[in-house]
């Protein structure tokens, strides 16, 4: 069988299946090229969060994140992937590049069966049921991020997951203080965004937005947040060895598996970032966790009693680059 005919196919639904990747205020910070049966993702750093993530690592992370779906969507479509990170050190915003091995040398993978999640995966950002997660799932959850190359440190004992909810409500006074950061949420919150930004309701969406730019409700987001930590079932925090832009790819693949094969146990998740987001607590909360590594994420994971609206995304044309055979 001839694998490029397939990839011909097959590249349309597996590149809109890594747009489905979660982002950091669903910037979806990406941009694809396909030539000679290569993609090639890049970052779009002009899709950056200045304020929030000065340096890009998050915007890696969502791209990993696409990554990791880009994989299992070709995975579904019967095609192996063989993926560089970081292929050309001139150019550090191309992130990854993924070929494609043909059916035949594609071994049977288990990764197929993540892909029929990619659509039903979404971060849930209210109160979970309060039922917990059986631990061989969350033992399934820590090896995906292992097979990965990055380690999930589920907090375990009461006070280590009050003391993490305490520096999650103080980053929430941080940022909210700032109010750049204010500003820079503000203007992902538009209500007239339609294919990125954070969904807000259509008629409250201005007042929204206004109140998110003009007041400091570090307070209320603090305290509302704190609880929404500490009766999670799970909190957890994904950690990576370094804090390279390799490291971030990493943790984004690594986050998006997590994520996929939880849902697949209809377990959702939301993310409480603030400690790792401001410079001064993220020391504070690896030492809480008394681990060398670094920490990316905090994640929050449950199962939910309500459907969640699916969030929008761009048009595949529109993250696509012209292929240009000189490069
Ligand atoms: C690196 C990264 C950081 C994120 N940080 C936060 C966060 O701090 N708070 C939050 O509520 N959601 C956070 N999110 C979730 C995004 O807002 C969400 O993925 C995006 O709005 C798209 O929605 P979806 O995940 O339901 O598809 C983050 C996602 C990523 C990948």
């Amino acid at each position: 069988m001839n694998a490029y005919l397939d990839l011909d196919n097959a590249i349309v639904p597996i590149l809109e299946a890594a747009m489905r990747a979660p982002s950091s205020h669903n910037t979806q910070p990406w941009r694809f090229r396909v030539d000679d049966g290569t993609v090639y993702l890049s970052a779009d750093r002009t899709r950056g969060l200045a304020v929030n993530d000065p340096h890009d690592r998050e915007l890696a992370i969502s791209c990993g994140c696409a990554l990791i779906h880009l994989r299992v969507a070709a995975a579904a479509h019967g095609l192996g992937t063989s993926v560089s990170i970081l292929p050309d050190p001139a150019n550090e915003d191309l992130l990854a590049t993924i070929s494609f091995l043909s059916p035949d040398d594609a071994a049977a993978d288990p990764d197929a069966s993540l892909a029929q999640h990619i659509d039903h995966r979404h971060t849930y950002r209210k109160r979970f049921e309060p039922r917990q997660i059986p631990e061989q799932v969350l033992v399934g959850l820590v090896e995906a991020a292992e097979s990965e190359g990055a380690t999930l440190h589920l907090l375990s004992t009461e006070d280590l997951r009050r003391q993490v909810a305490e520096l999650i409500a103080e980053g929430d006074a941080a940022h909210w203080a700032n109010p750049s950061w204010r500003r820079e949420l503000a203007s992902w919150m538009h209500p007239h965004r339609e294919r990125d930004g954070i969904t807000i309701p259509w008629l409250t969406g201005p007042l929204t937005q206004l109140a998110v730019r003009t007041f400091d409700m570090g307070d209320g987001e603090g305290a509302k947040d704190r609880h929404i930590a500490d009766e999670s079932p799970v909190l957890a925090v994904l950690c990576t060895p370094a804090d390279t832009q390799r490291d971030w790819v990493m943790a984004g693949q690594a986050l998006g598996r997590v994520l996929l094969q939880a849902c697949s146990h209809h377990v959702q998740a939301s993310f409480l970032n603030q400690p790792v987001q401001i410079p001064t607590l993220r020391p504070k909360l690896q030492q809480l966790l008394g681990q060398t590594g670094l920490p990316q994420m905090v994640i929050r994971l449950g199962y939910i009693d309500s459907r969640l609206p699916v969030t929008p995304r761009r048009e595949l044309h529109e993250v696509m680059d012209a292929h240009d055979r000189r490069r």
